[in-house]
């Protein structure tokens, strides 16, 4: 049986300007953006500094108001929340990682991925689970300084999946990195999107970890200015090609 058509794609951004003030000035971020992301989708967003990726992914975080637009996660407005009731959601259902990993220092490993789940029974089990599925369960009693910087971020990812969020966001999470960790990771990423089924929208400037995704979103301007699948064949040149492309155009 097909599988049925009426759930909502886990992300949906639709017609979303975001400005801000700079001096005297307004710069216009985002510039009406229609983004869907499909459940067990992997999305690499990709273009120039200042075209307004950071911005979107903070957006879709529910980190940044919007001037208009909506975002959707798991079916729900992000504009319909309270500042409570959106910070509940934010932490249950959106994982956030970022390029300088964000662990707090004086906590172990462990109990940095404890951090955003509700005392619940079963827990200790969740937390051995993905840290042993992120390969990081070695690690459990180090604080962040005892830890490579791929650990660190594999730590960073495994808090954000503590909850089982409907969508993982990440910006640049690889951009601390060198490039060896940096494959590590993203072959991970694809894993987490290919095998567990988790949908996931990732930011970068680099072909090399967008060639992991299943499709590349460039963005120029605050606008999306071409989109296309890779081919699955995870070929830098192929990426390079595409978004020399899509900046042409
Ligand atoms: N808090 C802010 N206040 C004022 N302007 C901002 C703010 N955040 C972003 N901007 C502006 O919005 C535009 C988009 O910024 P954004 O950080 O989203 O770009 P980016 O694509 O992530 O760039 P980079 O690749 O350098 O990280 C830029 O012109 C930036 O100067
Ligand atoms: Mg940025």
């Amino acid at each position: 049986m097909a599988p049925p058509s009426d759930t909502p794609p886990p992300l949906v951004v639709a017609a979303v300007t975001k400005t801000f003030d700079q001096g005297n000035s307004q710069v216009r971020a985002l510039d009406g953006i229609d983004l869907s992301v499909r459940a067990g989708e992997f999305v690499a967003i990709m273009g120039a500094s200042g075209s307004g990726k950071s911005t979107l992914l903070h957006a879709m975080a529910g980190l940044t108001d919007v001037n208009s637009g909506s975002i959707r996660v798991d079916g729900r407005d992000l504009a319909s929340f309270n500042d409570a009731a959106l910070t509940r959601f934010r932490r249950e259902r959106i994982g956030l990682v970022f390029q300088a990993f964000n662990l707090i220092p004086v906590l172990s490993a462990e109990d940095n991925v404890r951090l955003p789940a509700a005392d619940q029974p079963g827990l200790e089990t969740k937390i051995d689970e993905v840290m042993r599925r992120l390969g990081i369960e070695a690690r459990r009693k180090h604080k962040p300084d005892a830890l490579s910087g791929g650990e660190q971020q594999r730590v960073a990812i495994a808090r954000a999946l503590i909850t089982d969020p409907a969508i993982l966001l990440a910006d640049e999470p690889t951009g601390s990195l060198d490039s060896v960790t940096g494959q590590d990771l993203c072959r991970l990423l694809h894993e987490l999107s290919k095998n567990d089924g988790r949908t996931l929208c990732v930011v970068t400037h680099e072909p090399t970890v967008a060639m992991w995704a299943d499709r590349v979103v460039v963005l120029k301007d605050g606008r999306v200015t071409a989109e296309f699948a890779t081919s699955g064949s995870h070929d830098p040149e192929a990426i390079s090609e595409g978004y020399r492309k899509a900046l042409q155009s």
